[in-house]
């Protein structure tokens, strides 16, 4: 641990497989961090419960499917404690403890909180559990010490409310508990989904990771071009296409030609997408065949998360030994 960079936790909300949007924007520099850092990679599974309360039947499935997902993508848990929220109640502890001294204003600020409250419809999120979010979200973090989080730009804000926490803690209690984590922006990929707009589970336009190969190309074919080519020979506009922004990612030779010759009029549609489905082919199979592999042991994903328990719930308790005194309770 000693030549690492530092401490690195990150989380995600299991509420199903994982899209190609997940891999590019995130999953894939959690792999490439798995070398750099001590990483803690977090199911939070209470999170997915703030939206999910009335309708919690899937978590555990979904809590299943992400860790297979992040597997067959790379994450290593030799390398990294792959590891359950609600498997190390301490998260719980220090959440609340963190409560105490949080004032409601700076959870009422963030920006994710009052845009979510106006966007997700359908459901009633002006509970205590949803506002409480961030700070569910800084304990997670705080908790492992940890002194960088990756994050898609989306979540800067929440980086930045734990940093103040840390900083309120360590001041009030004048003991330098935790550090206060750096963000780590995501490199980001745009993604687009099949229709062209972001790819979204809410825009059901999604390409899970773990799609088999076979069905590659039926997907493709369905997926959006520049609408105002007809014949092959009608020049095209590929910034407008999402065939073109899947080249850009998968097409390891030159996705430049195929701008230049959609531009030109020298390329139909059709044979682009053929060439498209090849590079994806090649890219997901892997990740399908470890996915295979990894299914044919149905204990094992039991077996790495109580690992991960273990792991993290060290380091978790040695913390919360720190804040319990720190806050008077030994
Ligand atoms: N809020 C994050 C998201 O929606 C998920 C998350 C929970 C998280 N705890 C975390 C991310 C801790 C980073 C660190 O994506
Ligand atoms: Fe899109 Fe390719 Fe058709 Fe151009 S040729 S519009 S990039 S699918």
């Amino acid at each position: 641990m000693s030549e690492k960079k530092g401490i690195i936790l990150s989380g995600m909300r299991p509420t199903g497989k994982l899209h190609l949007g997940n891999l590019f924007g995130a999953l894939e520099n959690w792999v490439k961090l798995q070398d750099e850092y001590q990483c803690f990679f977090c199911v939070v599974d209470w999170h997915a419960l703030t939206t999910a309360y009335e309708e919690p039947s899937d978590v555990k499935e979904n809590v299943k499917e992400m860790v297979l997902d992040w597997l067959s993508c790379g994450i290593d848990p030799e390398k990294a404690v792959v590891f359950r929220q609600s498997d190390v109640k301490e998260h719980a502890e220090l959440h609340l403890l963190l409560s105490m001294v949080t004032p409601l204003s700076w959870l009422e600020r963030i920006p994710t909180y009052k845009e979510q409250l106006q966007q997700i419809e359908g459901r009633n999120l002006a509970t205590y559990g949803f506002l409480g979010y961030p700070l569910l979200q800084a304990a997670d973090i705080l908790i492992y010490k940890a002194t960088a989080v990756p994050v898609g730009e989306d979540q800067a804000p929440h980086i930045e409310f734990t940093r103040e926490i840390a900083r309120r803690v360590n001041y009030m209690y004048n003991k330098k508990i935790f550090p206060e984590p750096a963000t780590i922006l995501n490199e980001y990929k745009l993604v687009p989904g099949l229709d062209n707009r972001k790819m979204s589970k809410s825009y059901n336009n999604v390409l899970e990771i773990s799609i088999p190969p076979q069905e590659i190309p039926e997907r493709v074919r369905m997926m959006i071009t520049d609408p105002g080519r007809i014949r092959k020979s009608d020049p095209g506009n590929p910034e407008i296409c999402s065939i073109y922004a899947f080249h850009r990612i998968f097409n390891q030779l030159e996705p430049e030609s195929i701008e230049t010759a959609c531009r030109g009029g020298e390329i139909g549609c059709v044979e682009c997408k053929k060439m498209l489905s090849g590079w994806m082919h090649k890219f997901l199979e892997p990740i399908f065949n470890k996915r295979q592999e990894l299914e044919k042991n149905p204990q094992l994903v039991a077996e790495i998360l109580e690992k991960g328990r273990e792991k993290a719930q060290e380091v978790a308790r040695n913390t919360m030994q720190e804040v319990r005194s720190a806050m008077g309770m030994v």
